[in-house]
């Protein structure tokens, strides 16, 4: 896709479909009134004909009149007042789904007044307008079979308008939205494979392949030599599938190196590859969606690419702890020992709580590499999509002030996390009779013992986001289809991104 940014008028723009935002309910006034007029008082029409009330990422396809374009498409951005960096990249992607199965090769998105209402001005629009149609263009029906009639359309350009703007400013920008959009759907599109085609050995696969591709080191350590590093929690998890584990781990930047920020930042993503609970076994109700309980490794392996494409050699590393929780004759059973990485002993009392055994031993890995910084991202609990559903991810951190990085990484990705606290008193119900602690405890509460219990892996700053209620959508929306959101992956690039030297 061609990505071209334009200072014209919008009535000067040759495409096949000019996307025109408005915000709140439509008044015709400065450049709107302009355009209503050229297009043969079509939109205004359309308004008092109750179409366009101003709901938002509702849109109406109207006739472009004398204008260059040979459609338009009127958009709600909504009220002003709500209107958010993650509006603007949704409504980046609703303009491109709502394309859906028709034949659009030129695409054009006039900026209209949204500058004005996001921090970053025109720029900051212009990137996220550019990663949401990248991310929009995303089609998960695709994956398994061909000629999918619906698809949102595949452009060959994508013009953003912004009259009397800095072009060269914002083309730039623009061209960053669409490699960060570029890698969230790279995680979605692993993240929606199903189990029987994406084992842990395959996902290593697929890490080799996008290593070589970016030009990151990559090593994959197989059983026997998780065994002599000391992985009990992963190789318990491991041990109960035909499919062996595999712990992946990818690296940009020398070894050893400090990012520009002085750190050494890994970033940690679960990789179940089918949660079934092992022994203790889930319900069959939605037990398929567990094939996207791998979504925290798709967004770290991801995330890491995406960083090599905007700042090549940024010291940073992903890894991706991958196994199959499943039952069987080797699989470890309630109430079995095992010793982690850290040398701490875990009783496991339930099977099903096999996120957090080996995302502790990942996370001990990472020291080991010489993490001084450490972020986890993980569809850990049940209860949190209870708690905050499919919009907002629960999120830990240690000390405040690297939680707060973090978040200020995800506000600039124009995503929404929650910080949830540690409760110390919670932490005895993870007392074991047998071993230093159990993998869970009463469930009231469970969201933060989970959390709890993860901290006995971490020496050095840490934030935990817990993105089970997020990383999928059930039903699709005006802006993204149902499967694997790709969250999370913006907000690791930015992270990591603030470590890039200049
Ligand atoms: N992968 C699940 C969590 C999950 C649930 C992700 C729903 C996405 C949607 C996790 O491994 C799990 O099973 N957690 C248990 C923990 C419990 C046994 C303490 C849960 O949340 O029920
Ligand atoms: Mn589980
Ligand atoms: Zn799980």
């Amino acid at each position: 896709m061609q990505l071209r940014v334009v200072a014209d008028q919008p009535w000067e723009v040759a495409a096949d479909v000019l996307a025109v935002p408005f915000i709140g309910e439509p008044v015709f006034g400065g450049l709107l009134a302009e355009i209503d007029k050229r297009s043969g008082r079509e939109l205004s029409a359309l308004a008092s004909f109750g179409e366009l009330g101003g709901e938002r990422f509702g849109a109406v396809v109207a006739a472009a009149g004398e204008m260059k374009a040979g459609r338009l498409l009127a958009v709600g951005a909504g009220d002003a007042d709500t209107i958010s960096r993650q509006v603007v990249v949704r409504l980046g992607s609703a303009i491109e789904r709502r394309l859906g199965g028709r034949s659009v090769k030129s695409l054009a998105i006039w900026l209209g007044d949204l500058p004005a209402h996001v921090d970053g001005g025109a720029e900051a629009v212009a990137e996220l307008l550019a990663r949401g149609v990248v991310e929009g263009s995303f089609e998960p029906a695709t994956i398994y079979r061909d000629n999918v009639k619906s698809a949102p359309p595949e452009l060959s350009e994508l013009i953003l308008v912004a009259p009397g703007a800095d072009v060269a400013a914002l083309k730039k920008a623009a061209d960053r939205g669409v490699i960060m959009g570029e890698g969230a759907n790279l995680a979605r599109r692993l993240d929606n494979r199903a189990a029987n085609d994406v084992s842990p050995e395959v996902l290593a696969q697929e890490a080799r392949a996008i290593a070589q591709q970016h030009g990151l080191s990559i090593d994959v350590i197989e059983p026997e030599q998780a065994e002599k590093l000391g992985m009990g929690m992963f190789l318990a998890v491991g041990r109960g599938s035909a499919n062996p584990p595999r712990m992946i781990v990818l690296r940009s930047g020398a070894e050893g190196a400090k990012d520009a920020a002085g750190r050494r930042l890994a970033m940690v993503g679960k990789g179940v590859c089918f949660d079934s609970g092992g022994i203790s076994i889930k319900p069959a109700d939605h037990m398929e969606e567990m094939k996207m309980d791998k979504t925290g490794a798709c967004t770290v392996i991801a995330a890491i690419a995406t960083v090599a494409r905007l700042a090549p050699g940024t010291p940073l590393l992903a890894i991706a702890p991958a196994v199959e929780n499943m039952p069987g004759p080797h699989s470890a059973r309630p109430g079995d020992v095992v010793k982690a990485m850290n040398g701490k002993t875990v009783d496991i009392l339930n099977t099903d709580a096999e996120g957090r055994l080996i995302l502790g031993d990942a996370m001990c890995y990472a020291e080991k590499l010489g993490a001084t910084h450490l972020v986890d991202v993980a569809t850990l609990t049940g209860a949190v999509s209870r708690a905050f559903g499919d919009q907002m991810t629960g999120a830990f951190g240690t000390p405040q002030a690297w939680y707060d990085t973090v978040a200020a990484a995800g506000a600039r990705a124009g995503e929404r996390y929650w910080q949830l606290p540690f409760i110390e008193e919670y932490r005895s119900d993870l007392d074991s009779w047998y071993a230093d602690f159990t993998n869970t405890g009463s469930p009231e509460g469970g969201l933060i013992k989970s959390a709890l219990f993860l901290r006995e892996f971490a020496t050095v700053p840490w934030v935990h986001l817990d993105i089970a209620g997020t990383a999928y959508f059930r039903k699709k929306t005006a802006y993204a289809p149902a499967g694997a959101t790709g969250v999370s992956h913006a907000t690791l690039v930015e992270l990591a991104l603030a470590g890039a030297k200049a």
